[in-house]
């Protein structure tokens, strides 16, 4: 049987979250920031965090999936959702779930550097940084996790447990 290990509670998750929104209200200030979240993952995080920032942000959405029997390379990864609006010379901010291997967050780097932004920085509320295959610099983080597979608070098993208001580690 599966089993939920409470990881981070509700005022755990709004500490994290409304730090993250602190400091972004505060480097982004006067730069009206397009803020981009990665479905699915990212959406109950996006929502919180645009409602606890502090300054005018546009929002928009890309989805990207791996596929393939190696799922290890960044090139087995496809886009699921475009972006939709213009974001040349403007600043960025993707926001992420969770980063675990770094290789979609990678490649949607490559992407949304395509359309030449003023400045692209990186947002994630977690960050499974020891099992990292490429490098990457992330510019705000919630917190550090070491192990251990995530749910709830936006993140699923098989597309389950998103609604989970909650973080939980899974215990299989
Ligand atoms: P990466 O390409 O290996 O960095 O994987 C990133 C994506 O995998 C994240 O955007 C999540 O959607 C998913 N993922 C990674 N770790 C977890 C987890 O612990 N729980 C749920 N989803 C995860
Ligand atoms: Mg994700």
């Amino acid at each position: 049987m599966t089993e939920f290990e409470p990881f981070l509670n509700r005022d755990e998750i709004h500490c994290l979250v409304a730090d993250i929104a602190d400091r972004i209200s505060s480097d982004y200030k006067n730069k009206d920031p397009v803020l981009i979240g990665v479905l699915k993952g990212s959406f109950i995080f996006l929502s919180d965090l645009v409602r606890q920032m502090t300054i005018p942000a546009e929002i928009d959405f890309v989805g990207a999936s791996s596929y393939g029997a190696d799922a290890r390379s960044s090139e087995n990864i496809r886009l699921t959702k475009p972006l939709q609006i213009d974001i040349r010379n403007k600043h960025i901010i993707i926001i992420e779930d969770i980063i675990d291997t770094g290789l979609t967050l990678a490649y949607l780097i490559d992407y949304i550097k395509s359309f030449e932004p003023s400045n692209l920085k990186i947002c994630a509320l977690l960050d499974k940084r020891e099992r990292r295959q490429v490098d990457l610099e992330i510019d705000y983080v919630g917190k550090i996790v070491k192990k251990g597979f995530l749910v709830g608070y936006g993140l699923d098993y098989a597309e389950r447990y998103r609604n989970l208001p909650e973080l939980y580690c899974l215990k299989f």
